[in-house]
């Protein structure tokens, strides 16, 4: 495992992203898998700074996001702080600003009306694809992946899973709070690729900022492998491991 500290946000940001684009560069019809959260909001403005200054191209990237909000989908109808599906997320923090064709994006679909099928189907598009090159994660407050909450197992597959009062709180207070949205509007529900899923990825890019991810990136990488941190999962994983830190996420 190749855990690199940077003092600052900004340079875990630009690492990270360099990761991303090495494996852009070397492989232009490359699948790779994102992620949501306030965390990789930098690494995606430096992809989007090194696709207009330095023309990285991401015409034939394919992408695959980690989760979804159930009962979320994107709807451009309204201000991007009252839509919080990740689908919008990834439209304004990313998608929207890069040359990406559309048909390669895939993010798990909020609104389906069968999501036990749904969820069956987007294995089958990963595999299609030829399954995920490289997999950006973050980490979450009770050490989730994804939205693999303590408890799911390690071999989980894309499902629904209920969120955790803690990923409830945690995500609150960074996204729906500030658009003023109450909290009872909270979806309760995700749909979310499993551990087992993410662990057949070919390489994972794993990054965290900030004190308060400290103890959970210090059990996750260095404490026993447990479904109660399922990112702990990384110990398990067999291919390319490279985890991004700032300083403070470090400390511990
Ligand atoms: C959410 C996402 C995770 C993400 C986590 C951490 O729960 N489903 O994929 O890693 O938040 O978010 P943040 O980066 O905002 O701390």
């Amino acid at each position: 495992m190749n855990v690199i500290i940077r003092n600052t946000y900004e340079e875990m940001s630009r690492y990270a992203a360099e990761v991303i684009a090495a494996m852009v560069r070397s492989k232009p019809d490359c699948v790779l898998g994102l992620a949501t959260g306030s965390t990789p909001i930098g690494t995606y403005r430096e992809l989007i700074r090194m696709h207009k200054e330095e023309g990285l191209d991401f015409s034939q990237v394919k992408t695959f996001n980690l989760d979804e909000y159930l009962g979320l989908g994107m709807d451009l109808s309204k201000p991007y702080e009252q839509d919080q599906s990740y689908a919008r997320f990834m439209h304004e923090e990313l998608f929207k600003h890069i040359n990406i064709k559309k048909e390669n994006i895939h993010i798990p679909d909020g609104l389906t009306k069968n999501p036990e099928e749904f969820c069956m189907q987007y294995e089958e598009e990963i595999k299609k694809a030829g399954g995920i090159d490289l997999q950006l994660l973050g980490i979450g407050g009770d050490g989730h992946w994804a939205f693999n909450e303590p408890g799911s197992s390690l071999a989980s597959r894309t499902r629904v899973e209920a969120l955790t009062k803690q990923t409830l709180d945690d995500n609150y207070e960074l996204f729906y709070c500030k658009a003023g949205i109450p909290r009872e509007q909270m979806p309760h529900f995700a749909i979310t690729m499993g551990i087992g899923t993410i662990l057949e990825a070919r390489n994972i890019l794993m990054i965290a900022n900030g004190r308060r991810k400290a103890d959970v990136v210090a059990k996750a990488i260095e404490g026993p492998v447990t479904s109660q941190i399922t990112a702990s999962a990384i110990q398990l994983f067999s291919g390319g491991i490279t985890v991004v830190l700032d300083r403070e996420a470090a400390s511990k």
